[in-house]
């Protein structure tokens, strides 16, 4: 079965989808991982993320893998240096290339082949896996999103401003939603979940349940 989590940066999708993954015993799949892999090669090889070219090429040699929480890049381990606040603005801007959009979504069909799968992103459930049995779309207002990030930020000890955020916040979710390719939204078979008034806990029981359901 595979199970689809999209939604925008904040909305605790990341933590929610890799807890319902483990408590189901699916394999998860976090292809935000991937774009900013990507982002980290380019910017790496001294490219520019808008370079379309750059970018399409480091996505056709990704050859990534998962091993928990690490991330590997050609058996080279990238976990931290993916992210980074630089990385993070990067791959928003690698992810709106239609070259590094088709390698990466035919990677993450080739990962999520023939196995119990939970996959978290953008748009697993509208582009890369349709058919999908189990899809669902985490949603938050922008406002507690940044609250959520800054939270983090200062417990790495980032000090960082709340409006600079929520700017930034609105300005990648506007990205995300208004690319031509693959925007941020939800499949039309998705179940909605506001997370603003949720713990990770009712959200992930509220996945789990679901989940089940369907499997029963
Ligand atoms: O979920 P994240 O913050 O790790 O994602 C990093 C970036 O990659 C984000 O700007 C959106 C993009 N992304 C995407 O376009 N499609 C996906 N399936 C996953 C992430």
């Amino acid at each position: 079965m595979i199970v689809t989590i999209d939604g925008p940066a904040g909305t605790g999708k990341s933590t929610v989808a890799r807890r319902a993954s483990e408590i189901l015993g699916f394999q998860f799949l976090d292809t935000g991982a991937m774009y900013r892999t990507v982002a980290h090669l380019v910017l790496e090889s001294g490219h520019d993320p808008q370079d379309a070219r750059a970018a399409a090429e480091a996505a056709r040699s990704i050859d990534m893998s998962f091993d928990g929480l690490r991330c590997f890049a050609c058996g080279s381990e990238v976990t931290q240096l993916i992210r980074s606040e630089l990385v993070t603005e990067s791959a928003s801007i690698v992810a709106q290339h239609a070259d590094v959009r088709e390698a990466l979504v035919s990677e993450q069909r080739r990962l999520a082949a023939c196995s119990n799968i939970v996959c978290e992103g953008r748009d697993q459930g509208t582009i890369v896996f349709p058919n999908a049995e189990c899809k669902f779309f985490l949603t938050a207002d922008p406002a507690i999103r940044a609250e959520r990030r800054m939270k983090e930020l200062v417990e790495d000890g980032v000090t960082v401003d709340f409006e600079t955020l929520l700017r930034q916040i609105e300005e990648r979710d506007r990205r995300d939603a208004e690319r031509p390719i693959a925007p941020l939204k939800p499949a039309d078979d998705a179940l909605i979940i506001d997370t603003g008034p949720l713990s990770q806990e009712e959200v992930t029981e509220q996945i789990v349940d679901r989940v089940r359901s369907r499997m029963a």
